[in-house]
């Protein structure tokens, strides 16, 4: 746990994410992706994204990120960066194929989309130690105030201070330009299998390292 919650606004502040939390942070996160392009594509009923998305988000919260204790949310819990530790953004073969039953009833016909989106994406993975922003999001009501930007503070202060890079892919331009301005440069622009919509893997060296941009 942090010592004490990050300050925002007068409003809020950030701290750790609860097993009591995900029912309202999945709820922000799928708010926050409905309209996201990546998310969109893969998830192309709309009539089905919402429920999707927040089933989905509950899946890999309650069964691999809340484990590492590495997740962010506000007082409201109106959003949420949701970071693997060092060694373990991976999710692996065995992880996967335990959670393939919850999938399938999440995503329904939607499932292979997903699971090939999580494939290319983690093929694509750098090798180096580094910290992994998995998902972040606020929901839309409250977007534009500074939360994303506070969310994301906490662990890019400990990279800065123990010298630990950080990655993502940013999933628009508009998300991609947030990154840069929190010190991530572009490594790659990818683009998704069977017509998808481009992303962009981005290394952030920590403040200060003098090392060379990530695979
Ligand atoms: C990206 C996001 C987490 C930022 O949170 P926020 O509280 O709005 O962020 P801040 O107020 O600290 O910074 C605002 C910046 O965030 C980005 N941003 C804001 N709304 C956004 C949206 N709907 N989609 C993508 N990026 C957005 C922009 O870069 C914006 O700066 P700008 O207004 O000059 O364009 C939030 O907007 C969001 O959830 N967007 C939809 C989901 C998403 O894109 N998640 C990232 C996936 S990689």
């Amino acid at each position: 746990m942090i010592e004490s919650p990050t300050p925002v606004m007068a409003a809020t502040s950030i701290r750790k994410v609860t097993a009591a939390d995900t029912p309202q942070v999945t709820d922000a996160l799928a708010g926050a992706f409905y309209d996201d392009p990546v998310a969109a594509h893969c998830l192309a009923d709309p009539a089905r994204r919402s429920r999707r998305l927040q089933r989905g988000f509950t899946i890999f919260l309650e069964r691999h990120y809340l484990a590492h204790d590495e997740c962010f949310t506000t007082t409201e819990r109106s959003g949420a960066a949701i970071w693997a530790p060092p060694g373990e953004w991976k999710l692996g073969g065995a992880a996967q194929l335990r959670m393939l039953p919850a999938m399938a009833r999440c995503y329904g016909r939607e499932t292979l989309r997903v699971v090939r989106l999580f494939d290319y994406i983690e093929d694509r993975h750098p090798a180096e130690p580094h910290f992994y922003l998995a998902f972040l999001g606020v929901e839309p009501a409250s977007q534009g105030r500074g939360i994303g930007s506070a969310l994301l503070r906490p662990v890019l202060e400990r990279c800065d201070r123990e010298g630990i890079p950080a990655y993502l892919e940013a999933s628009s331009p508009r998300n991609r330009a947030l990154y840069e301005r929190h010190g991530f440069a572009v490594v790659e622009e990818i683009a998704l299998p069977g017509d998808g919509p481009p992303m962009w893997r981005m290394w952030r060296e920590p403040a200060d390292a003098d090392r060379g941009a990530g695979s």
